[in-house]
Parts: structure tokens; sequence; C-alpha cells
């Protein structure tokens, strides 16, 4: 056997048994969805409440007292070993993009719940703990992404409640109809003081552990971003008889503002996308005269993205004048970059090294989390998982439940590694330790 084989990390039983679960539990989730042969998931929806009410059923049979808060997040908690013992939070999203995969955002909240499960086993711990599952991560209903998140950080922007879906209903109203009141948003709010830290399991939407050949990785920071929408105003004109010099084609503007978004975010190694686009009139003898295109950028600091921002903003600019056109931006969404506080990230390899990876892969997230709101008020730390091929925000997206298994193994070691640091001394942390040893021992 050579020595890396040796090393191959390896779940305990009762990891494996609570990936099935958790694996079983992603599929029956992946049926909520407003059109019938993919899945679309989005906020202040009908499936937004279906979800919910499901996952609150689990979270009731796992022994977590459930609720929902006023942005429509779905908490679930369990008692510390003291009545005002502090929380640490652990969570994720149940919103999905449109034609989503069925892992992101999901798999890390029923990853939690089987944690909690599984740790209260042991006793309580010196905090309690509490599941999220927000409501709002990805932001595909109104532009703006971590609206749930926002809400549990306290950070709510009145100026969001205007924004519009795609139907025109108003983020007010959205709330409203699913039965919140817009006036309590700010209930929503965690008191920071409370908190022990904020813990999120995803799968890790890239390629870099399926390249380094590791099951899990810990995560160091999050990328900043912000999204913009943006307006190209031009000229409506007959196709056959308006010739190229009397055009003023909004498409074609929109066009080559794409493509420059493209070229300076790649020169200057960030990641924008344009990734949607429509014309009006839409009509196909007729010169595009309106075009609306959103902006999504990435970058490992503000600064850098901001300046990125600016190139484009110039690129936009030269553009409107060469054509004759107006291109106007409107910023929908801002999230600042987001470091991993050192002392929960240490938790979270210990977590790592115990399912017998002696390297733990640190990776940069460029993909956006509710960590990164929760960033505000709190530490935070994030578990990625391997997910094969990198691909995600798409059906073929995929986590294997041996790597769930594992994920959960370390995830759990890494609460009790946070418990232990807080005091805990041989309590339920190392009663749960031995336990898992000793089942790892029996399957390797
Ligand atoms: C969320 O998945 C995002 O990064 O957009
Ligand atoms: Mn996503
Ligand atoms: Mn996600």
């Amino acid at each position: 056997m050579s020595p890396r084989t040796a090393t191959v990390p390896v779940a305990s039983r009762r990891a494996l048994a609570d990936a099935a679960t958790v694996v079983r539990w992603c599929d029956t989730l992946a049926a909520v969805s407003q059109d019938p042969d993919r899945i679309t998931r989005v906020y202040l929806s009908p499936e937004h409440a279906q979800v919910d009410a499901i996952v609150a059923g689990w979270m009731r049979d796992a022994g977590l007292e459930t609720w929902q808060d006023a942005a429509g997040n779905l908490h679930g908690r369990v008692a510390g070993a003291a009545p005002d013992a502090p929380v640490l939070l652990l969570g994720s999203h149940l919103d999905t993009v449109v034609d989503a995969g069925r892992y992101d955002g999901v798999v890390g909240v029923l990853m939690a719940i089987r944690t909690v499960a599984r740790l209260v086993e042991g006793g309580p711990l010196p905090f309690a703990l509490e599941v999220i599952a927000f409501s709002d991560e990805e932001g595909t209903r109104f532009g703006k992404a971590l609206l749930g998140s926002s809400a549990v950080a306290g950070v709510w922007d009145d100026g969001w409640w205007d924004l519009v879906d795609g139907d025109g209903v108003t983020l007010r109203q959205a709330f409203t109809d699913f039965g919140l009141d817009p006036a309590r948003v700010g209930e929503a709010a965690v008191r920071p003081e409370q908190l022990v830290g904020y813990l999120e399991a995803h799968i890790e939407q890239g390629p870099w552990l399926e390249q380094a050949g590791q099951a899990l990785g810990v995560v160091t920071s999050i990328a900043s971003a912000r999204r913009f929408s943006v307006e190209v105003v031009g000229e409506a004109r007959h196709a056959g008889g308006t010739p190229y010099e009397r055009r003023h084609d909004a498409l074609l503007a929109a066009a080559e503002a794409a493509l420059a978004v493209e070229r300076i975010c790649r020169a200057e190694q960030h990641v924008g996308t344009v990734g949607t686009m429509t014309v009006e009139p839409g009509a196909v003898n007729v010169v595009p005269g309106l075009a609306r295109f959103a902006v999504d950028l990435r970058g490992e600091f503000d600064e850098g993205r901001d300046r990125v921002w600016d190139a484009i903003t110039d690129a936009f600019d030269e553009i409107a004048a060469r054509r004759g056109v107006t291109v106007t931006p409107t910023e929908v969404h801002r999230a600042p970059a987001v470091f991993c506080a050192e002392r929960l990230t240490d938790a979270v390899r210990a977590g790592i090294t115990a399912t017998g990876e002696s390297a733990p892969a640190e990776l940069f997230s460029s993909a956006g989390h509710d960590a990164m709101s929760l960033g505000l008020v709190t530490d935070v730390a994030m578990l990625f998982l391997r997910n094969p091929d990198g691909i995600s925000h798409h059906p073929d997206e995929f986590v294997s439940e041996d790597d769930v298994a594992l994920g959960l193994d370390a995830l759990a070691v890494a609460v009790e590694r946070i418990a232990d640091d807080r005091g805990a001394g041989a309590g339920a942390g190392a009663g749960a330790r031995a336990e898992r040893a000793a089942d790892h021992g029996a399957t390797s």
C-alpha cells in the first residue's frame, strides 16, 4: 500500500448514514420548483414556502425548535448548556438560480441539520446551535443577492423595497403577498454580541478541489461582488430603409459593451459576466432601439473590483459616444470581500484533518455565499465540498455521497473544536469524538 493510499480519508459510519439522508433530502427538495422540468425556486414564492415547510419538519424531527423570521428565513435551534448561552450559527440557502442544480446552498442547510442532530446526542454544548435556511442568496427574483442574510445581519436597505421582479412586482408587494410585514423586517436581525460565529458548508462551484484530488477544503476569503442592470437607449428604425450611418443600434452597443466587460476583466484577473440581455422592440425587421443587460463582477479585493468597474464604465462611455446611444448602469448589488476568521478556519481545518486528510486545501471563493452577510456581524468560516468538473448553477451540478459524509465528519469536529476552545473541556465534544474515532476505525 502506498503512503498516499494509507491516508485516503474515510468517513465514519454515522456520517455515511447521515450523508445518505442528506442526498435523499436534496432529491426531495429538487422536486419543488416553479417549472415542471427544471429546478427554479425564488424568494417569496409558493415554492419558497413549500421547501421551508418540508425542511422545518426535518428540523423538528431532529429536535430543533423552528420559526420563520421577518424576512422569510427558516431557523431551527437547539439550546446550549445554559439558558443565556451564546449561539453558533450554521446554514446556507434554499433558493436557486433558474434551471439550477440540486446541491448549491441546499446541501449546506441539510448538512447543518444532521450535524446538529448528531452533536446534541452527546449532550448540550456551551453554546446554542442554530441552523438558518436563508431565503434569498442568489438574487434570482429581484437582482439583489443575499436578501435573506442581509436581513439577519441587520443591513437591510430600505432602498430595496422598490426593486421589481420580472413581472413588475415590487419586493414590498412580494413581502406582503408572502404574509410578511415589510415594517417588521428589522426584527430578523441577530444580536451580534450573542454570536459565537457562523459556519457554512457548500459545494465548491469550481474545479480546484477536484484538481487537487481532495474531497474538502477550507475557505480563506470570499470574493467581493457588484451587480449592475444596464440600459442602452438607441433608436428603433426600419431594418431595410436605414443606412448604417443613420443607425443607433442599441443591441450592437450592448454587444460591444459585453465584450468590453470580458476584455477588461480578463486583463485584470477578475471575472465579469453578462448573464442576461433583452432587446426592444424585438422584431426581425426593426433596428433595436433599446437593450438591457446585467453585469456581475467579482474580484478578490474591493479596491481591485472598483478599479475594474471604473475601466468598464469608461469603455461603456466610449461605445456610447461612438454609436450615438446612451449606456446607463444602475447598481443593484454590492457585497464587500469577506475574510474568514482564523479561529474558525482553524476549527474547519481541524475537522478536515480529522477525516484523514493531512494537508487540507485552502481556497478563495469567487462565488458568493450567505457567509458574506454574516461576516459583517460575526466571525465566519466555510467548508467546501468537492464539485466534480466544477460545474454549478447547472442541472449537472454534483457532489458525491462519500464527500458529503466526509464533510459531515469534518463539520461535527469543527463545531466540537469551537466548543472545546470555549472551555467545554472533556464534555460532550470529547464523548462524540471518541465514538467517531471508534467508528472511523471500523470502516477504514
Ligand atoms: C451565488 O451563487 C453567486 O455567487 O452568485
Ligand atoms: Mn448559487
Ligand atoms: Mn450557494
